[in-house]
Parts: C-alpha cells; sequence; structure tokens
C-alpha cells in the first residue's frame, strides 16, 4: 500500500526528509494490516447502511402504494382547490361594534347572492355536480349556489333575527326557524371541518384573538362567482318575498360585488401577543 520508492533520485527532497516519514515507512505490519482493515471495514459498513436504506426506502413506498386511496364518493362534486393565506382573526371587529347605525350597514352591504353561478349543465355533470335548477334565460345551464356564500347568508339572518329578538321587534325579517335552519348548519359545517387550529387563552374568556388562522383566498373565491355569476339577487328589502317569483330574482348582475371584508379589527382587548408577519 505504501510501495512508493523513497529512494528514488525523483524526489531528492523526500530522501532529506525521509526521518519524518518514519511512522509510515517504517511502521510495524500490523499497523498498516490494522489500517487496511479499518478503511475496508468503514467501507463494509457504510455499503450496508447504504442498501439497508435504499431496501426501507422500497418497503415503505410499496407500504403508502399499497394503502387504500382516499375513498371519494362518486356523486360528491368536485371542485378546483382554493389558494390558501394566512389571515389573524379578531376577536371584536368593526362588524362587532356597538354603533349600530354603522354595523348595520356593514352587515347589510354583505351581497350573499353573489354566490349563485351557472355552470354548463354537461361540463357540470362531468365534474360530477349534482343535477340543479336551470339558468331561466340558459336551459343549457344549471345554477348553483357556493357554500360559503350560503353560510354567510346563515350569519345574516341569525344576527338579524338575534337582535330583533333581543329588541323585541313586533315582526322578524325572516321566520324565525329560518335562523334556527341556519343554526344547525353552522353545527354541522364546523364539525365537518373539525379545525384543529390551537387557540392561545388569557383567562378573560377570550381565545385565540389575532392568531393566525389558515385561510382559503376569499378573492378567489370572489372572483370565480363572478366569472361564472347567474346574476341572481336576493328579494328587495321593501318586497313581500311571497310574492316575488323565482324569475324575477334573475338578470341582475352585480358586477362582482359581494360586500365581504375581513373587518377592521376593534374593542378593547390588548393581549400584547407578538404575532410575526404584517398587521
Ligand atoms: C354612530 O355612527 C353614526 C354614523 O357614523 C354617527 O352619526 C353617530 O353619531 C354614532 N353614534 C354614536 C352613539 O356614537
Amino acid at each position: 500500500m505504501f510501495g512508493i520508492k523513497f529512494g528514488s533520485s525523483k524526489f531528492p527532497y523526500i530522501e532529506r526528509d525521509k526521518s519524518v516519514y518514519s511512522a509510515l515507512i517504517g511502521g510495524s505490519d500490523r499497523q498498516a494490516r490494522l489500517f487496511s482493515c479499518a478503511v475496508i471495514g468503514l467501507l463494509l459498513i457504510t455499503n450496508i447502511c447504504t442498501i439497508l436504506g435504499l431496501l426501507a426506502t422500497k418497503y415503505l413506498t410499496h407500504q403508502l402504494d399499497a394503502a387504500e386511496p382516499e375513498y371519494t364518493p362518486k356523486s360528491a362534486a368536485r371542485v378546483q382547490t382554493i389558494p390558501t393565506k394566512w389571515s389573524r382573526l379578531n376577536w371584536w371587529t368593526e362588524y362587532t361594534e356597538r354603533n349600530f347605525t354603522e354595523t348595520d350597514q356593514l352587515w347589510d352591504d354583505i351581497n350573499p347572492a353573489h354566490g349563485f353561478i351557472a355552470m354548463d349543465r354537461k361540463w357540470a355533470k362531468s365534474q360530477h355536480w349534482p343535477d340543479s335548477m336551470h339558468l331561466p334565460s340558459d336551459d343549457s345551464k344549471n345554477v348553483y349556489l357556493l357554500e360559503a356564500y350560503h353560510l354567510l347568508h346563515c350569519v345574516t339572518i341569525i344576527r338579524k333575527t338575534f337582535w330583533e329578538a333581543i329588541d323585541r321587534k313586533e315582526k322578524y325579517t325572516f321566520h324565525p326557524p329560518h335562523a334556527g335552519h341556519c343554526i344547525d348548519m353552522m353545527r354541522q359545517y364546523i364539525i365537518c371541518k373539525a379545525d384543529n387550529t390551537p387557540l392561545y387563552l388569557f383567562g378573560d374568556d377570550t381565545a385565540g384573538d389575532e392568531q393566525y388562522r389558515k385561510c382559503n383566498s376569499w378573492d378567489a373565491l370572489r372572483d370565480y362567482a363572478t366569472d361564472n355569476s347567474a346574476c341572481y339577487r336576493d328579494t328587495p328589502r321593501d318586497v313581500d318575498p311571497t310574492k316575488f317569483p323565482l324569475g324575477a330574482h334573475f338578470g341582475y348582475c352585480d358586477g362582482g360585488y359581494d360586500g365581504v371584508r375581513e373587518g377592521k379589527r376593534a374593542g378593547p382587548w390588548r393581549h400584547g401577543v407578538v404575532f410575526d408577519g404584517p398587521e
């Protein structure tokens, strides 16, 4: 292994310094053999590790492939994935404020009817979307209501009925059973989403104030609804809904407006918790 001819006249400087190499040149055979064994051993171990690693990877990949793919019912509507964004939710916002002149206006500005979309019937069928009512002006299209807008509509109805009840109004804008349905829809939806975000506590009956949540992009949803709008409007406020025919809802485009905002932070809570990222 160390068979370099140190005596060679090609390396006169080595000749001079021969003593420096004595450990290598003059080392006993036993030492050399030990060294070779160590190197060979090391190579063996490395190779064995690599082979075992490859086998393990292959085995685990096989296990994954063998696992049942997630079952999707045939009749479940296939939808696009919505881009996500991180948002900080506030315990109290302008939508919660007690000046009802202002908050009622914000809530009234919400236009859940923006969530009505019209899609080509054949395309909808190809995406496993259930059959649905036809667009009155175009028989080749089905009308759908996007879930988020449906739930938003529900929240506005619950709020309205709630305050009308607190204020002991003679007449409710919406039949209270409608709000009852909405509350139960929220219950089922929350159970369905099973959100596992851990909310921090402060011992003051608040939870998760200002904390980040992983959200779907509302802008993306709004744009999707705008691009496929069914041009539907809710029953105008001053009209008796029982005397407002279905056809009268259609043909009113909102120009992409849904009145939805995240809502400026408000209220007295200051927990002093610092989260990184933009305000
Ligand atoms: C509530 O808001 C309205 C509109 O901004 C304002 O005119 C009114 O003075 C406010 N009321 C109270 C009690 O702050």
